[in-house]
């Protein structure tokens, strides 16, 4: 087979963390895919910031539009983020053209996923995003490939880093809430604007995506009714604390007898759960489905690796021809999804 060739767009944590474990890894992704993998071109906003990767091999595109169109690329992967302007633009160019995508855009296919994925199937391409939701953990894949036998009932848990990573150390170290926050961007886990983080709408966007996966129906965030972690207050953690609870912000989506009902907050859970250990940037998703029961996947949420990981079991799938359908064939909306809730054992 000829090369996969990639032009990569965003050359923030993720993206340079994704040029240094394709070239760390560039032997075993040859031997699993039976082709070899390039990085052609790139793009970004700053050329000459300091990232740790020699880009010197790569042709430098300073319009990520036009390296989305590149003639020389099989793939292109958008690490830019935001729900629309230039990822959105770059996106529908490349599958428009006729290009495989990959994707770590949770906002971006929050919105407008179902518009993306049918374009990715007129034009036989595939649109992958298995980086979007919960940062290393194949949850994309869990759901969609390995519990495809299943009916799922309810999927939810702790989908943002940033926020749990906070509440943590905030718990254990006394720390305010700003200066946890101010960590977790030095440690690239935030998203450029912490709003989204600590506000509870990156929780939401990941939620609106499982939801999609979990149960057939369309994406629709409009429909998640949203609390974040803005306000919690360290008396707040104490109090819970001294009752036995700790401060975890869930996103939960369920079947219910008017259809399915997604809700982000922040929860308290008794200090002897197994939510309740999930501790720092670690994400956990929890799926209550009729023939695996319950299923519970913990690692890491958010980081440049962790997400790297994800990103690069994309890339490995399309060198290897799979193209998953995105979402499936997602016809129902939320309220006509199977109303009747399932007898789980
Ligand atoms: N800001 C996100 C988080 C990054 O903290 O979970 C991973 O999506």
């Amino acid at each position: 087979l000829p090369p996969l060739r990639i032009g990569l767009a965003g050359l923030g944590t993720v993206g340079a963390a994704v040029l240094r474990l394709l070239e760390r890894q560039a032997e075993v992704l040859t031997r699993r895919t039976g082709r070899k993998i390039l990085v052609v071109a790139v793009s970004a906003r700053d050329a000459a910031k300091q990232r740790g990767v020699d880009l010197s091999r790569f042709k430098w595109f300073d319009d990520p539009a036009d390296l989305a169109k590149y003639g020389e690329i099989d793939l292109f992967v958008e690490l830019i983020g935001g729900a629309d302007g230039v990822a959105l633009a770059c996106v529908e160019a490349a599958l428009g053209a006729g290009k495989s995508c990959v994707t770590a855009n949770k906002a971006l296919l929050a919105k407008h996923g179902m518009r993306l994925a049918r374009l990715a199937e007129e034009k036989a391409v595939a649109l992958s995003f298995e980086a979007s939701v919960a940062g290393g953990i194949p949850i994309v894949k869990t759901l969609r490939e390995g519990l495809a036998g299943n009916s799922i009932e309810r999927v939810y848990g702790i989908l943002n880093g940033t926020c749990n990573y906070i509440l943590s150390r905030m718990e254990t170290e006394g720390l305010s809430f700003e200066q946890c926050l101010s960590e977790a961007q030095k440690l690239g886990y935030a998203e450029a604007d912490p709003t989204f983080d600590i506000g509870g709408f990156d929780t939401a966007h990941k939620l609106a995506i499982l939801t999609s996966l979990a149960f057939g129906t369309v994406i629709d965030a409009s429909a998640i009714a949203i609390e974040g972690i803005e306000s919690i207050s360290l008396a707040d953690l104490e109090a819970a604390s001294e009752l036995g609870y700790r401060v975890k912000l869930l996103g939960v989506a369920r079947r219910t007898p008017d259809g399915i009902e997604q809700r982000v907050h922040p929860t308290m859970v008794p200090k002897s759960s197994a939510i309740a250990q999930v501790m720092g940037v670690t994400n956990a998703v929890t799926i209550d489905a009729d023939a695996v029961h319950e299923l519970t996947l913990v690692g890491p949420g958010a980081g440049g690796e962790a997400t790297a990981s994800a990103i690069v079991a994309d890339i490995a799938d399309i060198a290897r021809g799979v193209r998953s359908p995105p979402f499936g064939l997602p016809v129902a909306t939320l309220s006509e999804a199977e109303n009747a809730p399932m007898q789980l054992h």
